[in-house]
């Protein structure tokens, strides 16, 4: 954007000999300015929605393709054979005319070397297949951690999530911030995974294959991301209406990025006098019971924490924009955008929806 700004700017002062200079200044700049661009780098946009295990991005991931690839080509080589034996089969033993039902085909009973055929092969393929799995889920399991690994915990909720950076004191909801590793300067990520409530499941599929969010009972999985980029997956345990709707978004930054990201959640809340009124009616009307805002009264964990509310960019789990318009549907009645979403229509007027979307949007 700001090298057009510098075009435009050169090309209205072309002709005189200050108009050189300003050309050879801005020439200047805007080489300062690309020169300068890699330093302030922004959060990548790329969407990455690929829902198959066929594109991973990250270690795991990338690990559970090959196994895969494996298990479908002993597959695929059972099949054409098996499938190649039996077409044989059905043409060379065809009926060819009146001639073949005047008396039975020899009947062949107890060939040792034909049950050996079809029994000794298809227990080794079992056996170097449950082996190989083995050694897979040992390898992911029971991963070392670099000391950089970063942690969260992520709770599942109906039907949003709750995410949680232990080591940084920061609480967020849905959108999950975590660091790019290189294969270098390894940064994984590690999962706590744990509900509130019913069973759902965790899975994107470029970073991770699936694991369950099981009440009173703590799971792990831990990804690490090769590209930047916003990656989406999805609950996947049915958890009721709004299971479909339960959307994860995983935004992977570059180490600088993801540092400043976790520095502005660890600022406190600016506290703008011009919302007061807002934040007076997101506590007479009760919202503060659910959701908790950092340095408020409103102090409630039963929703999703909007102390940073509004640097997500998404509504309700992933459901909507964060922009002006769908907020204002979802503070009118939130059963609009989200049927089923265990957030009540407060029955606000106007006013009240007008006075309290100014102050959410205070919350940075
Ligand atoms: Cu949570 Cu389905």
């Amino acid at each position: 954007m700001l090298n057009h700004q510098y075009t435009r700017f050169s090309l209205a002062t072309r002709g005189s000999g200050r108009g050189w200079l300003l050309l050879g200044f801005t020439v200047v700049a805007f080489i300062g300015f690309l020169s300068s661009a890699p330093v302030a780098r922004a959060q990548d946009s790329t969407i990455r929605a690929v829902q198959n295990i066929f594109d991973p991005l990250s270690a795991p991931a990338e690990t559970l393709y090959s196994i895969s690839l494996l298990v479908m080509a002993v597959c695929a080589g059972i099949f054409l054979i098996v499938g190649g034996l039996l077409t044989y089969a059905i043409i060379r033993y065809r009926r060819r005319g009146p001639e073949d039902d005047r008396e039975e085909p020899p009947q062949v009973y107890g060939s040792a070397a034909i049950e050996l055929a079809w029994t000794v092969p298809p227990i080794l393929i079992v056996v170097m297949l449950v082996l190989v799995t083995a050694r897979t889920i040992g390898e992911i399991q029971h991963h070392k951690m670099p000391d950089a690994a970063e942690e969260i915990r992520v709770i599942g909720h109906r039907y949003w999530w709750e995410i949680r950076y232990p080591k940084h004191d920061v609480v967020t909801a849905n959108e999950i911030h975590v660091p790019l590793s290189s294969r270098q300067n390894r940064v994984p990520t590690e999962m706590v995974l744990e509900s509130a409530d019913v069973i759902h499941g965790f899975w994107v599929p470029q970073l991770n294959g699936k694991t369950m969010l099981v009440p009173n009972y703590r799971n792990t999985m831990w990804i690490e991301p090769y590209a930047t980029g916003i990656y989406l997956g999805n609950c996947t345990v049915l958890c009721g209406q709004q299971h479909a709707n339960m959307l994860i978004r995983v935004i992977v930054d570059p180490p600088d990025v993801y540092q400043k990201w976790l520095d502005s959640q660890k600022a406190k809340p600016v506290n703008d006098p011009q919302t007061a009124e807002g934040q007076r009616q997101f506590i007479s009307n009760s919202c503060g019971t659910c959701h908790r805002v950092e340095d408020s009264q409103a102090t409630g964990v039963f929703g999703p924490d909007l102390s940073h509310f509004a640097s997500r960019a998404t509504l309700g789990s992933g459901v909507a924009k964060n922009d002006d318009t769908n907020l204002r549907s979802w503070l009118h009645d939130p059963q609009v955008l989200k049927p089923g979403c265990l957030m009540p229509n407060m029955q606000l007027s106007d006013r009240q929806v007008d006075a309290i979307l100014a102050y959410l949007r205070t919350l940075k």
